[in-house]
């Protein structure tokens, strides 16, 4: 693949779509050509599958009949969306990715690492260039999602335990592999906007 993969990951509230599409904003303004895209959707079959997995009471799915489906959205997603855009030579920002799976699914409500890791490398096997993490209070977090809140709460129903879990999850993710850059999230747009193109000029320095 050439172009560059981009994603951002965190728990719901801390900002992701709202930083994504600032990037996306902004390194067009720059004359890049960027494809910005989400997850669990960014294809016709996967958005079909968003609303499976995010609408309806918390216990609908079991976390293992979870992975089986955010891992066929996200298939979907890298055939017809990611990897065309990749190939083309744009930059690729998707807000989530695998590593919500290797949270929300892998670590939450149990340790499904195993099972999700396997999946990951049979169905998936590639990494974003670069992740930026957004941290978060999982109380701010879930207070700024549920002012939002609409049809899909599936996860924001499952409480601030939960949150709380992930956002750990996410951290100890990031500190083990040096694709990730941590931000704060408990700040302005403008200030948080600031440090992730600082993360990201050095990438698509040339691109
Ligand atoms: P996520 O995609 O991580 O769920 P959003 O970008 O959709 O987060 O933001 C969730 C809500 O919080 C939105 O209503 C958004 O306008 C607001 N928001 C986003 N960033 C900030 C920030 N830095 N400070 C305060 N509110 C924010
Ligand atoms: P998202 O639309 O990013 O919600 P938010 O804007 O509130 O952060 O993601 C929807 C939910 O899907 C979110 O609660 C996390 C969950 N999710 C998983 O559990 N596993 C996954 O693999 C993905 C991509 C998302």
């Amino acid at each position: 693949m050439v172009g560059h993969f981009i994603s951002f990951e965190g728990i719901d509230g801390s900002g992701k779509s709202t930083q994504a599409r600032s990037l996306a904003a902004a390194l067009r303004d720059m004359g890049l050509t960027v494809t910005l895209t989400r997850e669990p959707g960014g294809s016709t079959g996967a958005e079909e599958i968003r609303r499976l997995v995010l609408e309806g009471e918390s216990d609908r799915w079991s976390a293992e009949t979870e992975i089986l489906l955010f891992t066929a959205a996200r298939r979907d997603h890298l055939e017809k969306t990611i990897r065309p855009a990749l190939a083309r030579g744009e930059v690729v920002i998707t807000d989530r990715f695998a590593d919500s799976t290797r949270i929300f699914q892998g670590v939450t409500r149990g340790d499904l690492t195993a099972t999700v890791d396997a999946l990951h490398s049979l169905m998936i096997g590639v990494e974003p260039d670069l992740t930026i993490l957004i941290d978060l209070d999982p109380a701010e977090g879930l207070a700024r999602a549920t002012a939002r809140a609409g049809a899909e709460m599936r996860f924001e129903d499952m409480g601030l335990a939960f949150q709380s879990r992930a956002r750990a999850g996410f951290l100890d993710l990031a500190a083990r592999h040096a694709r990730f850059h941590v931000i704060n999230g408990a700040r302005h747009p403008d200030a948080v906007a600031v440090d992730v193109m600082a993360a990201v000029r050095s990438l698509v320095a040339g691109a």
